[in-house]
Protein backbone atom coordinates (compact mmCIF):
# COMPACT_ATOMS: atom_id res chain seq x y z
CA UNK A 1 0.00 0.00 0.00
CA UNK A 2 1.50 3.15 -0.50
CA UNK A 3 -0.38 6.54 -1.03
CA UNK A 4 -0.46 9.66 -3.00
CA UNK A 5 -1.95 11.99 -0.77
CA UNK A 6 -1.80 12.71 2.88
CA UNK A 7 -5.16 14.28 4.47
CA UNK A 8 -4.70 15.94 7.73
CA UNK A 9 -6.83 16.85 10.74
CA UNK A 10 -6.48 20.01 12.21
CA UNK A 11 -7.09 20.44 15.92
CA UNK A 12 -4.89 18.69 17.58
CA UNK A 13 -3.05 16.89 15.24
CA UNK A 14 -1.36 19.48 13.09
CA UNK A 15 -2.00 22.29 15.89
CA UNK A 16 -1.17 21.95 19.44
CA UNK A 17 -4.26 23.16 21.70
CA UNK A 18 -2.61 23.14 24.74
CA UNK A 19 -2.78 27.01 24.62
CA UNK A 20 -6.39 26.69 25.30
CA UNK A 21 -6.10 24.63 28.74
CA UNK A 22 -3.31 27.68 29.12
CA UNK A 23 -5.48 30.44 28.91
CA UNK A 24 -8.24 28.84 30.41
CA UNK A 25 -5.58 28.47 33.53
CA UNK A 26 -4.97 31.89 33.54
CA UNK A 27 -8.68 32.99 33.27
CA UNK A 28 -9.69 30.47 35.39
CA UNK A 29 -7.37 29.87 38.34
CA UNK A 30 -7.27 25.81 39.07
CA UNK A 31 -10.12 25.08 36.74
CA UNK A 32 -8.38 25.34 33.36
CA UNK A 33 -7.62 21.57 32.89
CA UNK A 34 -11.34 20.62 33.43
CA UNK A 35 -13.08 23.76 31.59
CA UNK A 36 -10.88 22.48 28.55
CA UNK A 37 -11.40 19.38 28.65
CA UNK A 38 -15.51 19.85 28.99
CA UNK A 39 -15.48 22.44 26.55
CA UNK A 40 -13.99 20.20 23.81
CA UNK A 41 -16.07 17.36 25.21
CA UNK A 42 -18.91 19.93 24.33
CA UNK A 43 -17.75 21.05 21.04
CA UNK A 44 -17.66 17.77 19.52
CA UNK A 45 -21.02 16.42 20.96
CA UNK A 46 -22.64 19.98 19.53
CA UNK A 47 -21.09 19.58 15.96
CA UNK A 48 -22.79 15.72 16.39
CA UNK A 49 -25.94 17.07 17.45
CA UNK A 50 -26.06 19.59 14.50
CA UNK A 51 -25.41 17.38 11.60
CA UNK A 52 -27.50 14.83 13.11
CA UNK A 53 -30.48 16.96 13.15
CA UNK A 54 -29.11 19.49 10.24
CA UNK A 55 -29.11 22.62 11.90
CA UNK A 56 -25.86 23.24 10.72
CA UNK A 57 -24.10 25.93 12.58
CA UNK A 58 -20.14 27.29 11.83
CA UNK A 59 -17.08 25.45 13.91
CA UNK A 60 -16.34 28.82 15.66
CA UNK A 61 -20.19 29.70 16.34
CA UNK A 62 -20.16 26.05 17.61
CA UNK A 63 -16.99 26.31 19.43
CA UNK A 64 -18.54 29.32 21.23
CA UNK A 65 -21.53 28.11 22.02
CA UNK A 66 -20.18 25.18 23.78
CA UNK A 67 -17.19 27.54 25.82
CA UNK A 68 -20.81 29.33 26.71
CA UNK A 69 -22.54 25.87 28.34
CA UNK A 70 -19.10 24.62 29.48
CA UNK A 71 -18.32 28.11 31.78
CA UNK A 72 -22.11 27.35 33.25
CA UNK A 73 -22.06 23.88 34.18
CA UNK A 74 -18.79 24.57 36.28
CA UNK A 75 -20.40 27.88 37.41
CA UNK A 76 -17.38 30.39 35.75
CA UNK A 77 -18.40 33.56 35.43
CA UNK A 78 -17.63 34.07 31.33
CA UNK A 79 -16.96 37.81 30.88
CA UNK A 80 -17.39 38.79 26.78
CA UNK A 81 -13.54 40.03 27.37
CA UNK A 82 -12.53 36.23 28.99
CA UNK A 83 -14.99 34.62 26.11
CA UNK A 84 -12.94 36.67 22.95
CA UNK A 85 -9.30 36.05 25.22
CA UNK A 86 -9.81 32.63 25.06
CA UNK A 87 -11.78 32.55 21.16
CA UNK A 88 -8.89 34.16 19.90
CA UNK A 89 -6.14 31.50 21.09
CA UNK A 90 -8.01 29.35 18.32
CA UNK A 91 -5.77 31.57 15.93
CA UNK A 92 -3.23 31.51 17.16
CA UNK A 93 -2.54 28.08 18.12
CA UNK A 94 1.26 26.61 17.59
CA UNK A 95 1.92 23.88 15.42
CA UNK A 96 3.37 20.60 17.24
CA UNK A 97 7.49 20.96 17.28
CA UNK A 98 8.50 17.79 14.75
CA UNK A 99 5.24 18.88 12.15
CA UNK A 100 7.02 21.34 9.92
CA UNK A 101 9.86 18.98 9.30
CA UNK A 102 7.44 16.25 8.36
CA UNK A 103 5.47 17.88 6.66
CA UNK A 104 8.05 19.31 4.25
CA UNK A 105 9.73 16.05 4.41
CA UNK A 106 6.28 14.46 2.96
CA UNK A 107 6.59 17.50 0.26
CA UNK A 108 9.88 15.93 -0.60
CA UNK A 109 8.88 12.47 -1.33
CA UNK A 110 5.74 13.62 -3.90
CA UNK A 111 2.76 13.56 -1.39
CA UNK A 112 0.01 15.82 -1.66
CA UNK A 113 -0.84 17.43 1.19
CA UNK A 114 -4.26 18.32 2.45
CA UNK A 115 -6.41 19.37 5.48
CA UNK A 116 -10.21 18.11 6.22
CA UNK A 117 -11.34 19.71 9.13
CA UNK A 118 -14.50 20.72 10.84
CA UNK A 119 -13.14 24.21 11.21
CA UNK A 120 -14.44 26.70 8.80
CA UNK A 121 -12.57 28.84 6.65
CA UNK A 122 -12.59 31.97 8.99
CA UNK A 123 -11.24 29.91 12.20
CA UNK A 124 -8.53 27.97 9.63
CA UNK A 125 -6.94 30.26 7.71
CA UNK A 126 -5.36 32.40 10.22
CA UNK A 127 -4.24 29.28 12.54
CA UNK A 128 -2.48 28.05 9.34
CA UNK A 129 -0.85 31.78 8.85
CA UNK A 130 0.35 32.08 12.06
CA UNK A 131 2.04 28.62 11.77
CA UNK A 132 3.97 29.34 8.79
CA UNK A 133 1.83 26.18 7.25
CA UNK A 134 1.08 28.74 4.19
CA UNK A 135 1.66 26.77 0.83
CA UNK A 136 2.29 23.80 2.75
CA UNK A 137 -0.91 22.21 1.81
CA UNK A 138 -2.76 21.96 -1.81
CA UNK A 139 -6.42 21.78 -0.20
CA UNK A 140 -7.49 23.53 2.29
CA UNK A 141 -10.77 21.41 3.15
CA UNK A 142 -13.73 22.45 5.58
CA UNK A 143 -16.99 20.90 6.56
CA UNK A 144 -18.37 23.99 5.92
CA UNK A 145 -18.38 23.29 2.62
CA UNK A 146 -21.33 20.70 2.92
CA UNK A 147 -22.69 22.13 5.79
CA UNK A 148 -21.77 18.87 7.54
CA UNK A 149 -19.14 17.73 10.16
CA UNK A 150 -16.85 14.39 10.66
CA UNK A 151 -18.04 11.68 10.79
CA UNK A 152 -20.59 12.26 7.84
CA UNK A 153 -19.16 10.35 4.92
CA UNK A 154 -20.06 13.74 3.13
CA UNK A 155 -17.54 15.15 5.11
CA UNK A 156 -14.73 12.96 4.58
CA UNK A 157 -15.45 12.60 0.74
CA UNK A 158 -14.42 16.15 -0.05
CA UNK A 159 -11.08 14.33 0.29
CA UNK A 160 -11.40 12.12 -2.34
CA UNK A 161 -13.52 14.15 -4.55
CA UNK A 162 -11.38 17.48 -4.41
CA UNK A 163 -7.98 15.55 -4.75
CA UNK A 164 -10.01 12.96 -7.66
CA UNK A 165 -8.27 10.00 -6.13
CA UNK A 166 -9.76 6.56 -4.85
CA UNK A 167 -10.16 6.63 -0.70
CA UNK A 168 -7.51 3.81 -0.94
CA UNK A 169 -4.67 6.12 -2.20
CA UNK A 170 -5.17 8.88 0.40
CA UNK A 171 -3.88 8.65 4.12
CA UNK A 172 -5.98 10.15 6.61
CA UNK A 173 -4.37 10.96 9.49
CA UNK A 174 -5.70 12.03 13.15
CA UNK A 175 -4.93 12.67 16.87
CA UNK A 176 -8.92 12.03 17.37
CA UNK A 177 -10.17 8.12 17.30
CA UNK A 178 -13.48 8.59 16.61
CA UNK A 179 -12.00 10.72 13.72
CA UNK A 180 -10.07 8.00 12.61
CA UNK A 181 -13.15 5.48 12.68
CA UNK A 182 -15.08 7.71 10.46
CA UNK A 183 -12.59 8.12 8.19
CA UNK A 184 -11.91 4.25 7.96
CA UNK A 185 -15.69 3.66 7.59
CA UNK A 186 -15.69 6.13 4.55
CA UNK A 187 -12.87 3.79 2.83
CA UNK A 188 -9.61 6.06 3.53
CA UNK A 189 -6.32 3.62 4.95
CA UNK A 190 -5.85 5.94 8.61
CA UNK A 191 -2.78 6.44 10.60
CA UNK A 192 -3.49 7.68 14.44
CA UNK A 193 -1.59 9.90 15.66
CA UNK A 194 -2.10 8.69 19.74
CA UNK A 195 -0.39 11.82 21.01
CA UNK A 196 -2.34 11.03 24.68
CA UNK A 197 -1.41 7.54 24.69
CA UNK A 198 -5.25 7.07 24.74
CA UNK A 199 -6.83 3.55 24.16
CA UNK A 200 -8.63 2.97 21.17
CA UNK A 201 -12.27 3.52 20.68
CA UNK A 202 -14.46 0.13 20.46
CA UNK A 203 -15.96 0.66 17.51
CA UNK A 204 -14.60 -2.29 15.15
CA UNK A 205 -12.23 -0.15 13.94
CA UNK A 206 -8.27 -0.52 14.12
CA UNK A 207 -6.11 2.21 12.42
CA UNK A 208 -3.29 1.07 9.66
CA UNK A 209 -0.78 2.58 11.42
CA UNK A 210 0.08 4.11 15.06
CA UNK A 211 2.09 6.31 16.72
CA UNK A 212 2.91 9.06 19.12
CA UNK A 213 4.30 11.81 16.69
CA UNK A 214 3.86 13.36 13.10
CA UNK A 215 7.66 11.64 12.83
CA UNK A 216 6.60 8.32 13.80
CA UNK A 217 3.75 8.66 10.79
CA UNK A 218 6.85 9.72 8.45
CA UNK A 219 8.50 6.46 9.14
CA UNK A 220 4.94 4.53 8.44
CA UNK A 221 4.44 6.17 4.76
CA UNK A 222 8.26 5.79 4.07
CA UNK A 223 8.16 1.98 4.84
CA UNK A 224 4.68 1.64 3.16
CA UNK A 225 6.06 3.69 -0.19
CA UNK A 226 9.19 1.91 -0.42
CA UNK A 227 11.49 4.72 0.14
C1 LIG B 1 -10.89 19.06 13.22
C2 LIG B 1 -11.10 18.71 14.66
C3 LIG B 1 -12.05 17.62 14.83
O1 LIG B 1 -9.91 19.73 12.87
O2 LIG B 1 -9.91 18.37 15.27
O3 LIG B 1 -11.74 18.68 12.42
Amino acid sequence: MSFQAIIFDAYGTLFDVYAIAAEAERQFPGQGAALANLWRDKQIEYTRLRTLSDTYQPFDSVTRDALQFACSRLGLPLSPESQSQLMDQYNRLTPFPENLNVLNELKRDGLTLAILSNGNPEMLDPVIKAADMDGMFTHVLSAHTVKKFKTAPETYRLGTSTLGLAAEDCLFVSSNGWDICGAAWFGYPTFWVNRAAAPLEVLGVTPNGEGRSLNDLLQFVRQRGGH
